[in-house]
C-alpha cells in the first residue's frame, strides 16, 4: 500500500511510520517541520533499514498536496497543532492549521481520487466524562478549548464528507494519552521549551533538566486524589494505525474508534512507575488544580478489538522504561 502521512515527522507519525515500513508499505511523510526535525529520517532508516520518502510542505498548500497524493491509497492525517493552552491564546492559528488545513487536504483528495483517510482525533472530544469508561457512543461536543473544538469540527466535517461521497471512508482514531518512545531510544517525544504534558515533564525531572514536578491537584475524587488518565504506549498506538489501514480500505463511511488501554493510572502512580524504571528520584510538589483539567478518563477499547483486531499490549512500566531510555540518551 502507498500511504501518505501528513505530520509524519512528528511524535506519533514517526512511530507509525516504523510499523508501516516494517510491514512493507511504501510510506511518504509530508510535513512542514513546524514541530519536528529532518533528522527523524535518518533515525527511521537506522531503525527500519528503509528510508521513507519525505516532502517538506504545508497541508494548507493545495497544489503541493495534490502532487503528494499521486498514487496514494490511504492518507493518515496527523498534521496539526496540539498544545491545549496555546490554542486558547491563538485560536485563529489553531483553526487555520487544523480545520482549514484538513479542508485543503480533503479538497486535494477529492481532486486526485483518494478516498481513504485515517484521522488523529482525541479523547478531548468527550469533554468532561459523565460516566467511565468512555465508549464511542458517549456524547461529544463539550471540548473546553479551541484545540479540542478543532478536533470536533474535523470529525463532523469528515462525517459530512462521508454522507455526501458514499465511496469515502474516514476513521477517526480517538487517542487517549500517548506516551513512551520506540525501544531503540532513537525517536520519542521531545517538546520544545517547558513541556505541558506529564510524561515529558517527569522525564526531564528524572534527567535533572527540570528541578521538580508540580502535581496539579490532589483533591480529585480519585483513589489518591490526583488525576487519572488512560496512558497508552506510542508503539501500541502505531500498531493501531497499521490495523486501521485494511479496515479503511475495505469499508466506506465514517467511524470513530477509541485507542487506549482501557484502564487509568494516577499522576502519583506514574511518578512511582517512572522512578522504578529510571532508578531516579522524581521530586514533586502538590499544587492547585490546573484550569480545564478533568478528574479522570479512560476508555472502553473493545470496539478497536472487535473491528480492527487491535488491543494495547505494553504496560505502564514499558511506557516509562522506553520514555526514560529516550530521555537519558539526550545530552
Ligand atoms: P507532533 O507535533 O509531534 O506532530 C505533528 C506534526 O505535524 C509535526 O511534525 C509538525 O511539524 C506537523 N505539522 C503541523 N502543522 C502542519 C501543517 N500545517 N502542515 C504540515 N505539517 C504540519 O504531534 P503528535 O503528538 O505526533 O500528534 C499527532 C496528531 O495526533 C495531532 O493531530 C494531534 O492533535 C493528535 N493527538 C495527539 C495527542 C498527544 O497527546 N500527542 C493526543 C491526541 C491526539
Ligand atoms: C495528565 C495528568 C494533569 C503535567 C492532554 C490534552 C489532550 C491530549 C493529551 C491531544 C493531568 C497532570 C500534567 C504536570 C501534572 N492531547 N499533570 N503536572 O491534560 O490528560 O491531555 O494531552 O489531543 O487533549 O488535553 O494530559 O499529560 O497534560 O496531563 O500534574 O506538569 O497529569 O493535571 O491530571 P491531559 P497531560
Amino acid at each position: 500500500m502507498n500511504i501518505l502521512l501528513t505530520g509524519g515527522m512528528g511524535f506519533i507519525g514517526s512511530h507509525t511510520a516504523i510499523v508501516l515500513l516494517e510491514a512493507g508499505h511504501n510510506v511518504v511523510l509530508y510535513d512542514n517541520l513546524s514541530n519536528s526535525d529532518a533528522s527523524v529520517l535518518d533515525r527511521l532508516e537506522t531503525i527500519t533499514g528503509r528510508r521513507p520518502s519525505f516532502i517538506e510542505g504545508d497541508i494548507r498548500d493545495g497544489i503541493a498536496m495534490q502532487k503528494a497524493l499521486a498514487n496514494i491509497d490511504v492518507v493518515i492525517h496527523f498534521a496539526g497543532l496540539k498544545a491545549v493552552g496555546e490554542s486558547v491564546h491563538k485560536p485563529i492559528e489553531y483553526y487555520d492549521n487544523n480545520v482549514n488545513g484538513t479542508l485543503v487536504l480533503l479538497d486535494a483528495m477529492m481532486k486526485t481520487g483518494v478516498r481513504r483517510l485515517i484521522f488523529s482525533s482525541s479523547s478531548t472530544v468527550y469533554g468532561t466524562p459523565a460516566t467511565l469508561p468512555l465508549t464511542e457512543d458517549c456524547p461529544t461536543g463539550e471540548a473546553t478549548n479551541p484545540y479540542g473544538r478543532s478536533k470536533l469540527h474535523i470529525e463532523q466535517i469528515l462525517a459530512d464528507v462521508c454522507r455526501a461521497e458514499p465511496s469515502f471512508s474516514a476513521i477517526c482514531l480517538r487517542y487517549f494519552n500517548p506516551i513512551g518512545a520506540h525501544p531503540s531510544g532513537l525517536i520519542g517525544e521531545d517538546p520544545n521549551g517547558i513541556p505541558n504534558n506529564l510524561l515529558p515533564y517527569v522525564a526531564r525531572v528524572a534527567h535533572g533538566t527540570l528541578p521538580y514536578l508540580k502535581v496539579f491537584g490532589n483533591d480529585y475524587p480519585t483513589p489518591d486524589g490526583t488525576g487519572v488518565r488512560d496512558f497508552i504506549h506510542v508503539m501500541d498506538l502505531a500498531d493501531g494505525h497499521a490495523k486501521a489501514v485494511p479496515y479503511v480500505m475495505n469499508n466506506t463511511g465514517w467511524i470513530a474508534i477509541n485507542l487506549g488501554c482501557g484502564r487509568g493510572y494516577s499522576v502519583l502512580e506514574v511518578i512511582h512507575a517512572f522512578e522504578k524504571s529510571s532508578g531516579q528520584k522524581i521530586p514533586y510538589q502538590l499544587v492547585e488544580r490546573r484550569e480545564g483539567d478533568i478528574a479522570a478518563n479512560w476508555c472502553d477499547p473493545s470496539k478497536a478489538q472487535r473491528l480492527l483486531g487491535w488491543s494495547a499490549t505494553r504496560t505502564i512500566d514499558d511506557m516509562c522504561h522506553d520514555a526514560w531510555n529516550f530521555e537519558s540518551r539526550k545530552e
